[in-house]
Order: structure tokens, then sequence, then C-alpha cells
């Protein structure tokens, strides 16, 4: 019997190459759609898109078992009103692609995942968002928003539908926290602006977890918070950070120092000093079993074990 097919679109990057080596693991075949498509050692085949138009690579969805979106230009980039129109323009048109390719499908996937983010809540200050929080207010709101809208107008009635609101992803080979981790080692590592601003972070053990259940559960449809049940404050999260890596104190970032550093490395400083304050309800509700429920567990294997 041929394995099951899963494919990954935007599955090049980050959370998708740990999601094609834990389903190829799992026994699956795995198609990852590139717009830079290669040869692979390990099994994974890489079939070319270009996030937008359905052509040749429409075929791959048919009789697969799971589609997993996670395209999108990375939001690591400052936030100029051109920059936040590729954002949401190679968010929105790669969902609206896959609904094209699974209508087209003589048997469409069984479960599309499809990736969000918690900035669909905005700046939430101190309060606590659940999954029935309507979408906040600002530039990352709306990039989710429109996002989100995309997914629900796709008209795909045979496909379950899974979306999952990606929190401050924490791995050792990649996004924020290898930078992070530097900074602290300089005594750069102090909290950024007033630091009572929250963050919702995930290891991304358990993310990978959260898709595998997401893929193989039917009982999972619907919209998760993809977050671990320990958000804590930028002050508290530095404050872990340091202890983890052993260096007592940093002085504290201002914000015009925030807002600038992240100028001269390309990045947008209100990645740094929004709030992200939100539980991963539906996930608690489940019984999920985290791996890493609280910070120091997950900074620990992070930054001081070997992989
Ligand atoms: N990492 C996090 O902490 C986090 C948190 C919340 C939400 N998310 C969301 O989760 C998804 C995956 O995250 P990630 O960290 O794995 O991202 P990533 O490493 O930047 O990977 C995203 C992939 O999207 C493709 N892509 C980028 N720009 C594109 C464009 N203009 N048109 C078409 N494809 C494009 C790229 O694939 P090719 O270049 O191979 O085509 C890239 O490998 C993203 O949508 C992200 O917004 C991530």
């Amino acid at each position: 019997m041929n394995p099951k097919r899963i494919v990954i679109a935007g599955g090049s990057g980050f959370i998708g190459s740990a999601l094609a080596r834990k389903f190829t693991q799992r026994g699956y075949a795995v198609v990852i759609l590139t717009r830079s498509p290669r040869a692979r050692q390990d099994g994974v085949n890489e079939v070319a898109w270009d996030g937008r138009t359905p052509d040749a690579w429409t075929e791959q969805l048919d009789g697969a078992e799971a589609v997993i979106n996670l395209t999108g230009k990375n939001i690591n980039c400052p936030h100029t009103p051109q920059n936040l129109l590729a954002l949401t323009a190679s968010r929105v048109d790669s969902v609206n692609a896959i609904a094209t390719a699974i209508a087209g499908c003589k048997t469409p996937p069984s479960v599309w995942i499809q990736a969000s983010a918690i900035g669909f809540y905005g700046d939430t200050g101190d309060k606590l968002c659940a999954e029935s929080e309507p979408k906040g207010v600002g530039a990352l709101a709306e990039i989710c928003g429109a996002w989100e809208a995309a997914f629900s107008a796709a008209n795909v009635p045979e496909t379950r539908k899974v979306t999952l609101r990606i929190g401050f992803m924490l791995g050792r080979d990649g996004g924020a926290l290898p930078i992070l981790c530097r900074l602290v080692k300089f005594y750069l590592g102090g909290e950024a602006g007033h630091g009572r601003q929250y963050i919702s972070w995930i290891h991304l053990a358990d993310l990978v977890q959260m898709f595998v259940l997401t893929a193989e559960q039917p009982r999972f449809f619907g919209v998760f918070n993809a977050v671990a049940p320990d958000a804590m404050t930028n002050a508290e999260f530095m404050g872990e950070l340091r202890k983890t890596l052993h260096r007592p104190w940093s002085p504290p970032v201002p914000e015009f120092a925030v807002r600038l550093g992240s100028r001269l490395m390309g990045s947008e400083a209100t990645l740094m000093l929004m709030s992200s304050c939100c539980t991963p309800e539906r996930f608690l509700a489940s019984e999920f079993k985290f791996q890493f429920p609280n910070l120091k567990a997950a900074l620990t294997d992070l930054c001081l074990k070997n992989s």
C-alpha cells in the first residue's frame, strides 16, 4: 500500500522543516510546495509552485491525506505600507490557490490545516485571549483577519478545516530565540520597553505535536491558539532567559533603543513591544499533553541541551 501523502505548502521554512521530518518519521510521503524546489536525499519531494497560481502542483493534492499551508512572507521585516501589502498578499493568495486546487480534486484531502498567528488579537494588553475573542486592531490583526477570512471563504465541503493561531515559536535553529540568546550573552538581554507586554510562546516540539494531532484526529476542527499555557511578560521572559544563560542582570532596553535596533536590523519594533496574552483554551479542553508547559523547562531544553 502507498504511504499516505501530506502536502506542506511553504514547507521549506522553520516550521515546515520540522513538520517534514516528523511526518516522514511517522511514515507519510511528504511533498513540499516551494518557489525554489531542490532534489533532497531524505525522501521529501519538493514541487514547484509560485504560491498563487493553480497549475501542475495541484495534482499533488488529489488523494492526499492532508494539506498544511504555512506560506507567507516573513513577518520579521519593517512594516512599511509596501511590505504590509506583500505580507497579506503572500498569505491570502496561497489560501485562494489551495482552495481552487482542492475544488478540482477527485478525492479532496481529508484535512486542511492553515497557519495563522496570535497577531489576530492585536495588542491584547494584559487581557487573556481565548479563541472566542474577536479580531483586534492594528497591522498584524488586519493581516491575520484577511488570511483567516480567505480560509473561511474556501468552499471545500469534503475537507475538515483547522486554523492554528501560532504564538512566538521557540526553537534551536531558527526564529528569534537564537538572536535573543546572543543578545543575553553580550549583556544586552534586558527587558524591552516597559517590559509589561506579554509574550505567548510555544516550544517547537509542542507545535509539531499540535500539527500531528490535528492532522490525524478528526475530532479537531476550527480555530486553536497554538501557544503554551504560560504567557509571560517580556520582563519575566527575559529574566528567565538570563537565568538560564547565567547572566543575572542586563540594563533594560528603552523603547527608543528597541525602535532604533529594529530599524538597524531590518526588523519591526512592534514585534517586541506589543502585548500578546493568549491561552490555548481549546487544546487544554482537549487534554493536549504539553511536553513544555512552562518556560523554564522550554529554555533549558533549547538553550542548554544539545539536539
Ligand atoms: N515562526 C513563528 O514564530 C510563527 C509565529 C506565528 C505564525 N507563524 C506563521 O507560520 C507560518 C510558517 O512560519 P515559519 O516560521 O516556518 O516561516 P518561514 O520560515 O518564513 O517559512 C515560510 C515559507 O513561506 C514561503 N514564502 C515566503 N514568502 C513567500 C511569498 N511571497 N510567496 C510565496 N511563498 C512565500 C517560503 O517558501 P519558499 O521560499 O520555499 O517558497 C518560506 O519557506 C508563516 O505563515 C508564519 O507567519 C510563524
